[in-house]
């Protein structure tokens, strides 16, 4: 399987907007974190993170193929499920989040959008931020509107609290803020 490094080094392939790169190694420590949690293979579940919008400038407008051509893109590189956990991510595509994998992605996914706005609004960034700081700001319906909280929310559904899914998202992105300028 594809390392964390390799992974990356995939991805400046094919990705050139930093944001979004640094969008993949945020949602990365996030999975990371979450297959550390639930005792899975967390070096998978760090690559999955990666890779899943690698396709992103490739699919351009055509939203319907972006996760489908990703995991064409790294057939080679991770096991089926880590390809289905990158297609259901985008249920446009027809594929459902389901596993918990594909289930953790999807919502790390919403989650990572969240925490970039709320550090993005505090002097300190991530530093210091805490679980309440994003529950307060999921509240308000006018902040990072575009954030969906009901895909957030589908951490439930693998039996993670609202709350601990915070802590963990923005401990993981805490981990990197060096690199991902936060
Ligand atoms: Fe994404």
């Amino acid at each position: 399987m594809i390392t964390k490094n390799e992974a990356l080094e995939l991805v400046k392939k094919h990705v050139r907007n930093k944001n979004l790169v640094n969008h993949m190694l945020a949602v990365s420590a996030i999975m990371k974190r979450i297959g550390e949690h639930f005792g899975e293979d967390a070096d998978l579940w760090e690559a999955v993170g990666m890779l899943h919008d690698i396709d992103y400038e490739e699919t351009g407008d055509d939203f319907t193929r972006h996760g489908l051509v990703s995991a064409e893109m790294v057939a080679d590189h991770l096991p089926e499920e880590g390809l289905r956990a990158i297609r259901a991510h985008n249920e446009i595509t027809g594929f459902k989040a389901e596993s918990r994998m594909e289930v953790s992605l999807f919502a790390a996914d919403a989650l990572s959008g969240m925490i970039v706005a709320g550090a993005l609004v505090r002097p300190t960034k991530l530093e210091g931020m805490k679980a309440s700081s994003i529950r307060r700001r999921m509240k308000d319906k006018s902040f990072a509107r575009n954030v969906s909280r009901e895909n957030i929310m589908r951490c439930e559904e693998i039996g993670i609290p609202m709350n601990d899914f915070f802590t963990i998202g923005i401990e993981a992105m805490q981990s990197i803020s060096d690199r991902i300028g936060l």
